[in-house]
């Protein structure tokens, strides 16, 4: 047999004891799935003392993650400690240098730094995976890698962050406010360490920057991702949706057009009775769509501790079986620069107004809406205490650049109050 392909894991949070679990439990699987042994030698975390539900007996310990990812009896150094910059970054620079394979569940750090550690790794030979870094168990870094190699692809889509998945459709079901349901996605687990991440769209603006190099052959460019989180949206506008016939989901798309690259992660209505609009919960969905090909889904859990661990195993087999695959599916030097494009095709909007109740105000937007060139499909007026009232606007097709001349007049018909919500209907 093959020598055993040693492990050194910086990280044992939720991800973290996951592998130990897998690795601890299914030695002979992986063996005979890899034609050798998988081990850990050795790992790292903050505290050394910490219950971590998981036996650590028989690996040597590091309270540095620098020094764990330079020992010479680890093959692959395996981060899973998270955030874009200190400990993370270096110990996987270290990594690198040291003669290491990499396996990572980081999206933050690859988002910021993949082009400079892909070329980094690709120089000395080594390599980078990140399968658990993008829709957690859902294996889709390999698909658009390996099993859609063989298309164009046009276009990538899909809801990417569990937290944000499953507070708004627990908001939906239950009817309770975001932060009880804020809570219990940080006791299952999801939560980022800086939970902004999630709730911003950030760490899913990440993941779509990821997917998107591989897609398109680009630099990942999440500096270009148009973003938006979800902690403007109210339990009111869950219920005006779903009474619409709609339900809201943080939706990321990245295609590349004639003007150059667009990559937007905003909330979305879309079709409650779509794919989309009935994922529930952590769940994820990523949909790419390929010139030979035509449309993949791809649908499962989106973080937690077995799924995430689940997607870096499966790493660790492709480097233990020998495949030795770029970072992001061709080498990293020779990936473009994109031109970041803004997202310009129409789409009907939601718009959420509250209107100071007194005679001519909602002949007022109409105005503003008019004038702008949006035309109304359906305006309702709902509840209102006695000086304000809520009011929703549907609008037909419009361009974002139309919507926004709107938003920016609304303020000076002196009967909006507080910041319109506006958001994009999908119909896929
Ligand atoms: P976590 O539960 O917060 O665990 C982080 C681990 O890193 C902890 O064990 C912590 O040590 C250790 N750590 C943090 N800073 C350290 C330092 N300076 N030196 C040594 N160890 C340090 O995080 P997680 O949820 O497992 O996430 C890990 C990574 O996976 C992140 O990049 C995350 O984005 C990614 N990810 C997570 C999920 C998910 O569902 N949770 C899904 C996909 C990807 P202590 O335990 O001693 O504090
Ligand atoms: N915080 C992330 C999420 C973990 O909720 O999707 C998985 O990447």
């Amino acid at each position: 047999m093959t020598d055993p392909l040693r492990l050194g894991i910086a990280g044992l949070g939720t991800v973290g004891t996951g592998v130990v679990r897998i690795v601890r439990q299914k030695a002979n699987l992986l063996a005979r799935r890899t034609g050798r042994a998988i081990e850990i030698s050795a790992v790292s975390a903050r505290s050394r003392t910490k219950d971590r539900g998981v036996s650590l007996s028989g690996y040597a310990w590091e309270d540095d993650p620098v020094a764990l990812a330079t020992r010479d009896d680890i093959d692959v150094f395996v981060e899973l400690m998270g955030g874009s910059e200190g400990p993370a970054r270096a110990a996987t620079e270290a990594a690198l240098d040291a003669g290491k394979d990499v396996v990572t569940a980081n999206k933050a750090l690859l988002a910021l730094h993949g082009q400079e550690l892909a070329e980094r790794a690709e120089a000395m030979g080594h390599v980078i995976r990140f399968e658990a870094a993008v829709a957690g168990g859902i294996p889709v870094v390999k698909a658009l890698t390996e099993g859609l190699a063989g298309n164009e692809i046009s276009r990538v889509m899909g809801v990417m962050n569990g937290t944000c998945n499953y507070i708004l459709t627990r908001m939906e079901e239950t009817g309770q406010g975001y932060n009880a349901l804020f809570e219990e996605c940080a006791q299952l687990g999801y939560l980022e360490a800086d939970p902004n991440l999630d709730v911003g769209g950030i760490d899913a603006g990440h993941k779509l920057a990821l997917l998107a190099a591989i897609a398109f052959g680009t630099r990942v460019s999440f500096g270009a991702v148009e973003l938006e989180g979800i902690q403007q949206i109210s339990l009111d506008d869950i219920h005006h949706a779903a009474d619409l016939g709609f339900r809201i989901k943080l939706l990321g798309v990245a295609q590349m057009t004639g003007r150059g690259l667009e990559q937007r992660m905003s909330p979305c209505l879309v079709p409650a009775d779509s794919p989309l609009g009935q994922l529930q919960g952590g769940t994820n969905m990523v949909v790419l769509e390929g010139d030979s090909v035509g449309q993949i889904v791809l649908r499962g859990p989106g973080a937690g501790s077995g799924p995430t661990a689940s997607a870096v195993m499966s790493d660790v087999i492709e480097i233990a079986r020998g495949t030795r695959l770029t970072t992001f599916g061709q080498p990293a030097a020779g990936l473009i620069h994109p031109t970041p494009a803004r997202a310009t095709a129409p789409a009907p909007y939601y718009l959420r107004l509250r209107l100071s109740d007194k005679p001519g105000a909602l002949a007022k937007v109409a105005a503003v809406l008019g004038e702008a060139g949006i035309s109304i499909d359906r305006m309702r007026q709902t509840r209102h205490d006695e000086i304000t009232a809520p009011v929703l606007v549907v609008t037909h097709k419009t361009s974002r650049d139309a919507l926004d001349r709107a938003l920016e007049a609304f303020p000076a018909t002196g009967v909006v109050v507080d910041e319109p919500i506006a958001i994009r209907i999908e119909s896929i």
